[in-house]
């Protein structure tokens, strides 16, 4: 990929520049719970966007992405947005960096990646990631690690329609090579946690599906969350996230909220405790129970909180089938892969299984990822 890209930027700017990458991610559970104020448990992997730039002296910035052979210049004003969505994720992040003070000018670039694009691995966190963590080094700007996630947050909130939690831009910037992480969303606090199950694999099995309408429907979630956390908060008011409630406080504000909105609640208030109760079962080296857990959050995210859908529940009963450890639908849903926990000696026959099933039954196969958990942000 890096020679590729070398070689195009040659080509369009006549001379090199520097590189830079950041990764996509997993996460071992806790969906949904970021822009809840609860925990996550992610890491970085080893797919991700690599980018080539170089200060340029004008106000311009010259995208070239690689994989879609499409050009985009834009300036660096609000009104120069481009409409190409893939290059509001560079607009956005240089926005992003303006609006908080940062002194950047114009620059030529061309990137290309390897994250599977619609698989809930967050390619675009890792495109955000890129440039925040580039133009902060290449204009010594000192942004700190958190608010280079945020910046990536903040242009997926203003910038492409999302109104996402921290989570995948601070895989992407923190990740660490054989480490996940656990992240508390409310205070920011996180954890290294090395990741080596002696006797078991972490396999991503992608539907190659993506359902229309995710970034509206990920945006519906939210606000039935908000909803029932200002519910609570009536009764509550230390309850400043659905991470800082009771399950005995939701119900009783059941008659005033909507059923859905209690489902959502539900979902979130459990998933919270059961990325507490993985890390507890880590220490031990209990990976039952880690595998338990997932099962648990995808039936969850199934049936409460509907975000999985036909091919994933598929492939979630495939892996019970199979004996597999722990399986559930990764990220925000409505398509994209699923996790799975599988024993190295059952790996093969579930993922021969996976494959025919699956084809038998929507016409084509899935995709198979083996999950290796690297670095995030970084100069190379
Ligand atoms: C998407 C969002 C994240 C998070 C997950 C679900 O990946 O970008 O902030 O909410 O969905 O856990």
């Amino acid at each position: 990929m890096k020679a590729k890209i070398a070689e195009k930027f040659k080509t369009l700017f006549g001379v090199d520049g520097d590189f830079f990458t950041s990764a996509g991610r997993i996460n071992l559970i806790g969906e949904h719970t970021d822009y809840n104020g609860g925990f996550v448990f992610p890491g970085a992997v080893d797919k991700g966007i690599m980018a080539e730039i170089k200060l340029n002296g004008t106000d311009k910035v010259c995208v070239f992405a690689l994989d879609l052979d499409e050009y985009v210049e834009f300036g660096l004003k609000e009104e120069d947005a481009p409409t190409q969505s893939w290059a509001r994720y560079v607009f956005g992040v240089c926005r992003e960096i303006i609006k908080r003070g940062g002194e950047i000018s114009g620059f030529n670039t061309v990137f290309a990646g390897d994250v599977p694009l619609g698989a809930g691995m967050s390619s675009s966190a890792a495109l955000e990631s890129t440039y925040a963590f580039a133009l902060n080094y290449l204009f010594d700007l000192k942004i700190d690690k958190f608010e280079l996630a945020r910046i990536g947050q903040s242009t997926e909130h203003n910038y492409c329609g999302v109104k996402c939690g921290i989570m995948d831009q601070f895989a992407s910037v923190f990740g660490k090579a054989g480490s996940l992480m656990r992240l508390d969303c409310k205070t920011m606090e996180y954890k290294y946690y090395p990741f080596h199950p002696e006797g078991y694999k972490l396999v991503l099995v992608d539907s190659v599906v993506k359902h229309e309408l995710a970034s509206s429907a990920y945006n519906k979630r939210r606000e039935s969350c908000e909803r029932a956390a200002a519910a609570i908060r009536k009764n509550h008011p230390e309850v400043e996230f659905l991470r800082d409630a009771k399950m005995e406080w939701l119900a009783e504000v059941k008659p005033e909220i909507s059923e859905e909105d209690y489902m959502r609640a539900e979902y979130v208030i459990d998933e919270v405790q059961r990325v507490l109760d993985v890390c507890d079962a880590l220490e031990r080296d209990d990976y039952e129970t880690v595998g338990q857990k997932m099962y648990e959050t995808h039936y969850g995210m199934s049936k409460l909180y509907e975000v999985s859908c036909e091919e994933l529940d598929f492939l979630n009963d495939v892996a019970k089938e199979c004996g597999v450890t722990g399986s559930r639908v990764m990220g925000g849903g409505f398509g994209g892969c699923t996790i799975n926990l599988v024993k190295n000696e059952l790996y093969d026959g579930f993922i021969a299984k996976a494959k025919a099933a699956y084809a038998e039954k929507f016409g084509h196969e899935p995709k198979i990822y083996d999950v290796v958990i690297s670095d995030g942000a970084r100069k190379l």
